[in-house]
């Protein structure tokens, strides 16, 4: 039976691989959207895998959300490396403030004993405001440590429902509507051909950005994620996605 069941994640694992074009693939077990013990052994796999790719003096940049809230929890020293550094990827991106990146980045810096910089940034911001604060030598300094991430841990949500999550005007609801919005990650908005519709403008990682990251490891999972996560892959870079059989099984029967 344990067995049976260990084979079937493997199955699973190689046949994402496959149909989403990507290094590497860890499933655990369950259904997310029901349970949180789901999210947090999305979490373990995720602090396990940290563990073996980070290096000293890295700096790690990671998003919000509640699944990256999940991996803080978990979070344990990286024994193989010194003097890491926690950074977020981004402006809050309108979340609330225990699924904020800035407070994430601090709680897995405290559970690691690493170190940590914070981006003190208002969100969604203006492009004359943007232009001026990326000039602010405080935000420049931390800026420049996101940019040089050696790793990156991001979240992926359902396109609508970070919408809504975050408060987003009815009209740019409207307009997600309209073009057909699926997935949701850094503040950008993609539809099912994984093709950019919308973006919140703030500080910190842009998906360009990605293609020189060494690791970017993808934490999502559930039955309600499945079409998100196969829509982020289309285009999206990752070296990693980790997420539970239910997403795994949903992204699979559709494809
Ligand atoms: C947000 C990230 O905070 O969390 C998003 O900025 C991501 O990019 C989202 O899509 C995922 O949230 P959750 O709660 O589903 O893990």
């Amino acid at each position: 039976q344990f067995m049976n069941e260990i084979m079937g994640l493997n199955v699973l694992e190689k046949q994402l691989r496959e149909t989403l074009q990507i290094k590497d693939v860890i499933v655990v077990p369950g259904n997310s959207d029901e349970h949180d013990w789901v999210k947090q052994e999305l979490g373990k796999a995720c602090v396990a895998y940290l563990k073996r790719v980070v290096t000293d003096d890295s700096s790690i940049a990671v998003t919000g959300g509640t699944t990256m809230a999940a991996v803080a929890s978990v979070m344990t020293p990286l024994e193989r490396a010194a003097n890491y550094l926690f950074v977020p990827a981004r402006g809050g991106i309108g979340e609330k403030v225990e699924n904020q990146a800035n407070t994430i980045a601090a709680e897995m810096a405290r559970k690691s004993n690493g170190e940590y910089r914070l981006l003190y940034v208002p969100d969604p911001i203006s492009e004359t405001s943007y232009q001026s604060i990326i000039n602010e030598p405080s935000i420049n300094e931390v800026l420049q440590l996101i940019k040089g991430a050696s790793v990156v841990l991001h979240g992926i949500g359902d396109a609508l429902t970070m919408a809504s999550r975050r408060k987003t005007p009815e009209s740019i609801l409207t307009d997600l509507q309209k073009k057909k919005a699926v997935s949701e990650a850094f503040g950008y908005y993609f539809d099912q051909d994984g093709t950019v519709v919308h973006k919140v403008r703030t500080v910190g990682i842009q998906l360009e950005d990605l293609e020189t990251i060494e690791y970017v490891i993808t934490v999502a999972g559930g039955k309600s994620k499945g079409q998100a996560i196969a829509s982020y892959f289309k285009q999206g870079k990752s070296d990693l996605l980790i997420t539970d059989e239910a997403a795994a099984m949903e992204i699979l029967r559709d494809y």
